[in-house]
């Protein structure tokens, strides 16, 4: 026979939840005129293709910058210190550096020791990811409290005479914090994630340089390949149709209809992709939320700030079934269930 708090814990370790919710994003806005000063675009060919009007950019700040100004907030919306944590995972491509990791760092930030800390490699998909880890370390250790936050400077990797590529990406932070307890009715339970790969059509997205397959020697320029390099159209069609068969597949796993959904948060890389993956779901464009318009494509911090803005908007209210879907290099993909 367990002690009572062991049965206690044993129980709560089906039930995870998502306790607070931040996001923040640099001032400085980059408007698509602005682009059509500094690369052969224009606003109309932006709006079109991609729903894009404007993008927040870094004037300074790092990427544990942002994690930080996310985090502090997701944490004062869970009521919680940020000793508390137990553990900080932070979804990047852009780290401040290798290492150490940003993970690392943001618990420096924070002014907090002896917590475990990594960083999630999982591009885009990287704050989906964490959650799923975030959901294994709970079952292992029901007491955990989890940092999850996605923090990137896209425009660190971005090659600004590259107009293919250039116009898609902008900076942000966004943050959640994980909890096997919950705190007040205003909570969302994850109720599941699924995430999933194929490192075989890798290679339609690429930052490679830096990496140790592509390395510079000191004082060697560095080339195109350290910035992002993309097949649009390949991305595309994978995007639109990885992230509708997945959330079909969760759906199905919980024996859900697109009907019960009431808000369907995708990775905001492109207003075309998001409303096709609302159709192939059968979910009206009403339910669906977007802002890429005003943040562009923020990578791994896409999601947990939608989340949070959606939360703080009112757009997913008390009650509603949240179907967040996610798509990024890798090729990675996913996709999580909250229950408001
Ligand atoms: N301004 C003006 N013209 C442009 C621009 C631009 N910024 N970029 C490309 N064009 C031109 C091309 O040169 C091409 O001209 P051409 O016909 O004379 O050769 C024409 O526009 C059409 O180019 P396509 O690449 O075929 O345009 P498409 O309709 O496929 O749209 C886009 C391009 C927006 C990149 C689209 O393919 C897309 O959104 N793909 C997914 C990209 C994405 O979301 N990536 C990130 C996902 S993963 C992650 O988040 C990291």
């Amino acid at each position: 026979m367990l002690p009572a708090r062991k049965q206690e814990l044993a129980k709560m370790s089906n039930n995870v939840y998502i306790r607070g919710l931040g996001h923040h994003v640099p001032e400085k806005i980059l408007t698509n005129r602005d682009l059509e000063k500094i690369v052969d675009t224009n606003d109309d060919w932006i709006t079109s293709r991609t729903g894009i009007s404007s993008r927040h950019i870094v004037d300074g700040q790092t990427c544990v910058d942002l994690a930080y100004e996310s985090s502090m907030k997701a944490l004062q919306n869970a009521g919680m210190e940020p000793d508390e944590l137990t553990h900080i995972l932070v979804a990047t491509f852009t780290g401040d550096m290798p290492v150490p990791a940003t993970a690392c760092l943001l618990m420096e930030r924070m002014g907090i020791r002896n917590k475990a800390a990594m960083d999630v490699a999982a591009a885009c998909s990287g704050f989906v990811y964490g959650l799923e880890v975030a959901r294994a370390l709970i079952a292992l250790h029901p007491d955990a409290k989890i940092l999850v936050c996605g923090s990137e400077i896209v425009t660190s990797r971005v090659n600004w005479e590259d107009r293919s590529t250039c116009v898609l990406f902008g900076d942000g932070a966004g943050a959640a914090v994980v909890t096997g307890e919950k705190n007040g009715d205003k909570n969302g339970e994850l109720l599941d994630v699924m995430v999933s790969a194929d490192g075989g059509i890798g290679m339609a997205l690429t930052v490679k340089g830096g990496g140790s397959a592509a390395s510079y020697s000191l004082g060697e320029k560095v080339g195109d390949e350290y910035f992002i390099q993309m097949q649009g159209r390949e991305i595309y069609k994978h995007a639109v149709r990885n992230m509708s068969s997945i959330c079909k597949k969760l759906l199905e796993r919980h024996g859900y209809t697109s009907e019960d959904v009431d808000v369907l948060l995708p990775h905001q890389a492109n207003q075309r992709i998001i409303e096709a993956v609302g159709k192939k779901l059968s979910i009206p464009v009403e339910r669906v939320f977007a802002n890429v318009d005003r943040f562009g494509n923020t990578s791994a911090a896409s999601i947990p700030i939608a989340l949070s803005e959606a939360r703080e908007n009112g757009f997913i209210k008390d009650g509603n079934l949240v179907l967040v879907t996610t798509f990024g290099g890798g090729l990675t993909w996913g996709a999580s269930l909250i229950q408001y």
